[in-house]
């Protein structure tokens, strides 16, 4: 309990700034996926600011997203409003979030690596879980030479992921992209220079 609210009171003083941590665009992997959002409803995890799961609203889905942190929360909706779309967000740390069963289309996770092996483990079976067969499973993450990059993440290995661990943690899914690659992205100040990163797009069966 003290670890959670130790991160808690982290995530909030680190969003405690006038800009935006991780920018107003949305993440670039999830933007590369943009032909894939045909309509349909779509769950933002761990959504911070609010970058991505507006820009899904403005694609034209019904978008749901939560985070932990009510400073993140605020900006997200400031945001919504000024781009003029609408998300149902939701002040909930994921542990006990509801998690409706089979009831979207599309479940997006960028850059959720705050869960260790163990948590990711009870978190990426909460995610299946609300996921509709046919929906899509999409993860955008920091792969282990992240460790020598040090611009963003959470610096222990453990956290941090390889296409094989995403394939073995979803294995009743159809891969439709998976990914190892090392790009400079300015993605505000939280994401900032060259990265190691690791993209996962998957049907579930
Ligand atoms: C690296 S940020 C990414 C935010 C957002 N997905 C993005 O790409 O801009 C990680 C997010 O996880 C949230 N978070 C950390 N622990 C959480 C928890 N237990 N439950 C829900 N959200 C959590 C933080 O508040 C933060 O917004």
């Amino acid at each position: 309990m003290a670890k959670f609210s130790k991160a808690l009171e982290r995530w909030n003083e680190r969003f405690s700034i006038d800009t935006y941590l991780f920018g107003q665009q949305a993440n670039h992997y999830l933007q590369a996926q943009k032909d894939r959002f045909q309509g349909g409803k779509a769950l933002a995890i761990a959504d911070g600011e609010g970058r991505n799961s507006v820009w899904m609203a403005q694609q034209g889905i019904q978008v749901n997203a939560f985070d932990f942190s009510p400073i993140a929360l605020e900006k997200a909706k400031k945001l919504a409003q000024q781009k003029n779309v609408s998300v149902d967000f939701e002040c909930s740390d994921w542990q006990s979030y509801a998690w409706p069963r089979s009831e979207y289309d599309y479940v997006v996770g960028i850059f959720f690596q705050f869960a260790d092996p163990d948590e990711r483990t009870e978190l990426f079976a909460k995610m299946d879980h609300s996921l509709k067969p046919g929906g899509l499973m999409i993860i955008q993450g920091y792969g282990e030479k992240q460790l020598q990059y040090k611009t963003g993440g959470p610096g222990v290995i453990e956290n941090l992921y390889t296409e094989s661990l995403l394939k073995n943690a979803f294995p009743n899914y159809e891969i439709l992209d998976s990914c190892t690659y090392e790009k400079e992205i300015e993605e505000g100040d939280g994401h900032d220079g060259m990265s190691a990163l690791v993209g996962f797009v998957a049907r579930k069966l």
